[in-house]
């Protein structure tokens, strides 16, 4: 199958030859060169010097983690798409004092909004522990800039800024310490177009002095106990060293690109993608300007109805993903995200076309 749905995104045969390395003890000197490397390039492509943690999990882990390790009591959770909800319900699964500001999807978030309830959260006697948003919504496709919301932070510095950046970073701009972000996360599957299986991390130092004063941070998702194996770089527990060993290729892999090379090339695919659909009577799903470099929202509109076309392609061995929840058969989301180049993604659309005159005629 060739990915071309939002995450996971397809894997180089040299990763894939990476991944094949033999196990490899985790309290070895080997192992903790993979660490020391892996952290390292993770915080050039984070535009970060705060902690890297990393672990064998899902993105989701770090989720909980942000929660279970930065909220003593309230939380403030913006929620414009399916990933943002998800961070909300993981903190009323845990029992924090949980609230959301509810975003029409597909929308951006107002800076403004979020001052009016962080204020509202003070008058109300709750003043937030943290603020959690989702830069790169994968279920709308829409791209939230995080500067204006940083700036509006500036002036509740109670409020840790918790942002998700699983289906953006290493595909568009992410600057974590110009941006005041004190807990930012993402997982491999996306951009990054490697296997899933590690959640990574930056917390900031006032992050880590936040989760010292919380109680009840559980065990495995303890950022303290993280951040202490890293002295050592280990991990707490057993690592997939497998996945080490691809990261490590794959940041160099990325280095050598260029981060501002690999953020243009997605951006290029992005343009394209969006003039293909809207020459089709179809419509961006987000709002104008809040279009996702990394994946494609797009709605039905006047534009035909695709979900034969989505059939057809999958049964050519090409997958591109249906709408997310409600959305489904309303929207289709393209992902040109990874690994994927102009060529790869211009040889996609022409199927796609071949896919929707053959449902024509049919
Ligand atoms: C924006 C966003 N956040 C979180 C997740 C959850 O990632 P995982 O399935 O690795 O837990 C996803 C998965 O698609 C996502 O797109």
């Amino acid at each position: 199958m060739k990915l071309f749905i939002p995450g996971p995104t397809e894997v180089r045969p040299e990763i894939l030859a990476e991944l094949a390395h033999p196990a490899i003890g985790h309290r070895t000197p080997e192992c903790a060169r993979l660490w020391q490397t892996a952290r390292q390039g993770l915080g050039q492509l984070m535009h970060t010097q705060n902690e890297i943690l990393m672990l064998t999990a899902p993105a989701s882990a770090m989720m909980e983690a942000a929660i279970r390790n930065l909220v003593r009591k309230s939380s403030l959770h913006v929620v414009n798409g399916a990933f943002s909800k998800r961070w909300f319900d993981i903190a009323c699964a845990n029992g924090k004092d949980a609230h959301a500001v509810e975003i029409p999807w597909g929308q951006g978030i107002p800076p403004e909004q979020l001052r009016t309830a962080l204020e509202e959260g003070i008058a109300k006697g709750h003043p937030y522990d943290v603020v959690t948003v989702v830069h790169n919504e994968t279920s709308t496709g829409t791209l939230t800039p995080l500067a204006p919301l940083s700036a509006v932070l500036a002036d509740y510095p109670q409020t840790l800024f918790c942002v998700d950046t699983v289906s953006s970073m290493a595909g568009t701009e992410v600057r974590v310490d110009d941006w005041g972000i004190d807990f930012c996360l993402f997982g491999l599957q996306k951009c990054l177009a490697l296997p899933a299986g590690m959640a990574i991390a930056a917390i900031s130092p006032r992050g880590l002095q936040r989760a010292a004063k919380v109680e009840n941070r559980g065990w495995f998702l303890d950022v303290l106990r993280l951040a202490k194996g890293n002295e050592k770089e280990q991990s707490p527990t057993t690592p997939s060293t497998a996945h080490l060993y691809a990261l490590v290729a794959q940041l160099k892999h990325i280095a050598t690109e260029g981060l501002e090379n690999r953020w243009r090339r997605h951006q290029e695919m992005a343009v394209k993608t969006r003039s293909w659909a809207l020459g089709h009577g179809w419509e961006l799903f987000p709002a104008e300007g809040y279009a996702s470099p990394t994946v494609s929202c797009i709605a039905r509109s006047q534009g035909p109805d695709f979900t034969p076309a989505l059939d057809a392609l999958k049964k050519k061995g090409i997958l591109v993903s249906n709408g997310y929840g409600d959305l489904k058969n309303k929207t289709f989301r393209i992902g040109h995200m990874g690994e994927h180049t102009l060529e790869d993604l211009l040889d996609l659309l022409q199927q796609f076309d071949e896919a929707l005159k053959t449902e024509v005629v049919a």
